[in-house]
């Protein structure tokens, strides 16, 4: 064959990537479930089509590809990815690599890359990031595997992914299901980002009262700023934007019922099993989960009354929300960014903590002018806590204030606002070197003798006067 990379899966995202990878002058055979995919999928590439090798069957997919082999898997998440390794690995030599680049699971990916070492055979896993358009123009991507892997592929991904000047937003961030941890870390961001900026949209609909356009011009305004984003930028048009069917404004319309395909759940899930706080995360997750019951809502007024009370725009400006959005933004990115790290430890994975921020700063759905100065931060001290790098320390400094008012604005009147409260627990949390945790500990030696440290001397395993006094 004389196809330089191959892929499977020519739905949108797939035949989007095979795409941006025959633009970026790399030939590429193509093959998909229903075999006739790969034909339209041709017909219809126009300029591309000389770059492009469709084909029917498997064994064709495969004969078409230069040897060594790197196959690109983009096929749903989950059981089909391994019925489609499992029926390519017969067809390949040890040395080809398959490569998914779906939003897979890292347990699955680090027991895919098992399977493949145990069949002396290649696997890498790599998170694809910035939708549709991403996919076409310039994804982020976060890629994980065996590093001969990546010494393969990485030019061809590095060429068509996004750029920050001449930066490519791709590069190899460690082993097995390091890729695919990042993008799902990537995505719990994805949840907090946009449920701390849906927090500050309710205190401006239902605290003030402002119409959608006039929230529209708010989110214009900040992104000429600090906040400058994609998710803000977006949030714009979308309160921008009127129904072409009932004139009205397009976010009156849309029912208030968020979905979620699980990526941003398994941040917080891991957030848990690796014992890390992730909390402005997993308030974002579970906010979605809430949103999802409606009909209990409903029920919930009808016997508690609407919370939202006017809220009054001297009390917090909305320049004041934009300062809270920043000391959350901050909170929570360090919240990933420690998720990561903990990762690492955990499975001896490379992590390169800089530069993961610097392949999202284009490409995918978080990239925001902020994570050019997180890349130099990150840079200085990556096991550091972000929110103490002097950067943002200052920032924070000059920021929790708006957040604590936000915060406390939000719990007088009635306006949910849990993303923004949980971020601002943890600041607090993380500010205070005597917690209240003795407490904690006192309780769990009373009850099970289970022992603990003392503020004045050394060692551990004291016990408290009620050890004797139980019997
Ligand atoms: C991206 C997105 C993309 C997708 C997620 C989120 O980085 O391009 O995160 O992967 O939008 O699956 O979807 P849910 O909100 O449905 O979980």
């Amino acid at each position: 064959g004389s196809a330089e990379i191959g892929l499977i899966g020519l739905g949108t995202m797939g035949g989007n990537l095979a795409l941006n990878i025959a633009e970026n002058g790399f030939s590429i055979a193509v093959f998909n479930r229903t075999a006739d995919k790969a034909d339209s999928f041709h017909a219809s590439a126009g300029a591309l089509a000389d770059k492009i090798v469709p084909t029917k069957t498997l064994e064709d997919f495969v004969a078409a590809i230069k040897s060594p082999r790197a196959i690109i898997l983009m096929v749903p998440a989950g059981d089909a990815v391994d019925a489609q390794i499992a029926a390519l690995r017969p067809l390949l030599d040890p040395q080809d690599l398959i490569i998914d680049a779906g939003n897979a699971n890292y347990h699955d990916t680090n027991r895919r890359d098992e399977e493949a070492k145990a069949a002396g055979a290649r696997f890498m896993g790599i998170g694809v990031s910035g939708g549709e358009e991403g996919a076409r123009f310039g994804p982020s991507i976060m890629a994980g595997g065996p590093a001969d892997g990546w010494d393969q592929v990485g030019h061809v991904l590095e060429a068509i992914s996004a750029k920050h000047g001449d930066v490519p937003c791709a590069a190899h961030l460690g082993d097995a299901g390091a890729g695919h941890l990042v993008k799902t870390v990537h995505n719990g961001i994805e949840y907090a980002d946009m449920q701390m900026i849906a927090e500050v949209y309710g205190v401006m609909r239902d605290g003030f009262g402002m119409t959608s356009a006039e929230i529209a011009e708010v989110f214009e305004g900040w992104n000429g700023g600090i906040l400058q984003s994609y998710l803000i930028e977006i949030s714009g048009k979308v309160a921008r934007a009127t129904d072409p069917e009932t004139g009205r404004p397009m976010l009156d319309i849309i029912l208030d019922k968020a979905g979620q395909k699980g990526t941003g759940r398994w941040t917080a899930i891991e957030a848990l099993m690796l014992g890390t706080p992730a909390s402005a995360i997993e308030a974002a997750v579970a906010a979605r989960n809430l949103s999802a019951r409606l009909d209990e809502r409903k029920m919930g007024e009808a016997v508690f009354g609407a919370a939202p009370q006017a809220s009054d725009k001297a009390v917090i400006a909305t320049q004041m929300l934009e300062a809270a959005l920043v000391a959350g933004k901050i909170i929570c990115y360090a919240q990933g960014f420690g998720l990561i790290l903990e990762a690492a430890k955990q499975y001896g994975w490379a992590m390169p903590l800089p530069e993961i921020a610097k392949i999202w700063r284009e490409g995918c759905i978080i990239r925001s002018a902020m994570l050019n100065d997180m890349a130099d931060a990150l840079a200085e001290d990556p096991s550091r806590n972000l929110m103490l790098a002097p950067f943002f320390s200052a920032k924070l400094s000059e920021t929790h204030d708006a957040l604590r008012k936000v915060v406390a604005e939000g719990a007088l009147k009635g306006l949910p606002v849990p993303a923004l409260s949980a971020a601002l627990s943890y600041f607090d949390i993380m500010r205070t070197e005597r917690s209240t945790a003795n407490m904690l500990q006192g309780q769990r030696d009373f009850f099970g003798a289970h022992g603990f440290e003392r503020t004045d001397k050394d060692g551990s395993g004291y016990h408290g006067p009620w050890a004797m006094n139980a019997s």
